[in-house]
């Protein structure tokens, strides 16, 4: 008999990955318990998807901490109180320092719109439809102290058609997320399988 995994969603947007996730639980392709939401910006409508679907939501705001030090011992409190056993970035902009990558090494998962190691960092879309690169794409990897760095875990490619505009890469780059980061974090916990007296 196995427990389910208790995933904490870091987000700092929009939160469609967020909402990705929620459904895929909802619809039976994703089996574990989102033990909460955790926000680094007051004005993410993550936070709103959150409590419409009664998930724990915590804000930490970085202007309440004087040093990064700090807000990483915050994270890692929250991550704490919560149990979670995994760490899930959906659209989570700051950097997370050493500690909490320590901590947590081999379960903190993000996901990147684009084929890493190519355009890490902000911005990725605008960045590949600007190099007019012929394929762009979607990656899931493990969480190091780099930025977009760590072990990959699922890609999918996706081909710029001729003539696209950038809201329409977008729009599809981010059809691909919500269809590979569930995919992916069932993959990975599948294969770390939690005993229920952990
Ligand atoms: C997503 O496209 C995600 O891949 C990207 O931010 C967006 C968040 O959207 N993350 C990064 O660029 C990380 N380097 P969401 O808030 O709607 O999930």
């Amino acid at each position: 008999m196995l427990s389910q995994a208790r995933l904490a969603v870091l987000c700092s947007g929009f939160g469609s990955n967020l909402q990705a996730i929620i459904d895929a639980v909802r619809s039976g392709r994703l089996s574990v318990q989102i033990a909460s939401v955790i926000s680094d910006n007051p004005d993410a409508y993550a936070i709103t998807r959150a409590r419409q679907n009664n998930i724990s939501c915590v804000l930490l705001n970085p202007k309440e901490y004087s040093t990064r030090s700090a807000m990483d011992q915050a994270i890692l409190s929250e991550l704490g109180k919560y149990q979670a056993d995994w760490v899930i970035l959906a659209g989570f902009m700051r950097l997370l320092g050493p500690q909490v990558v320590a901590a947590y090494r081999n379960r903190i998962l993000n996901i990147h719109p684009a084929l890493l190691p190519s355009f890490p960092g902000t911005h990725a879309i605008k960045r590949a439809w600007e190099a007019k690169v012929p394929v762009t794409g979607v990656t899931v990897h493990f969480v190091d102290e780099g930025i977009d760095t760590g072990p990959i875990i699922l890609q999918e490619e996706v081909k710029i058609l001729d003539g696209e505009s950038l809201e329409n890469l977008e729009k599809r780059i981010h059809e691909v997320e919500h269809r590979l980061y569930p995919k992916a974090i069932q993959q990975v916990i599948d294969k770390n399988k939690i005993p229920n007296n952990k």
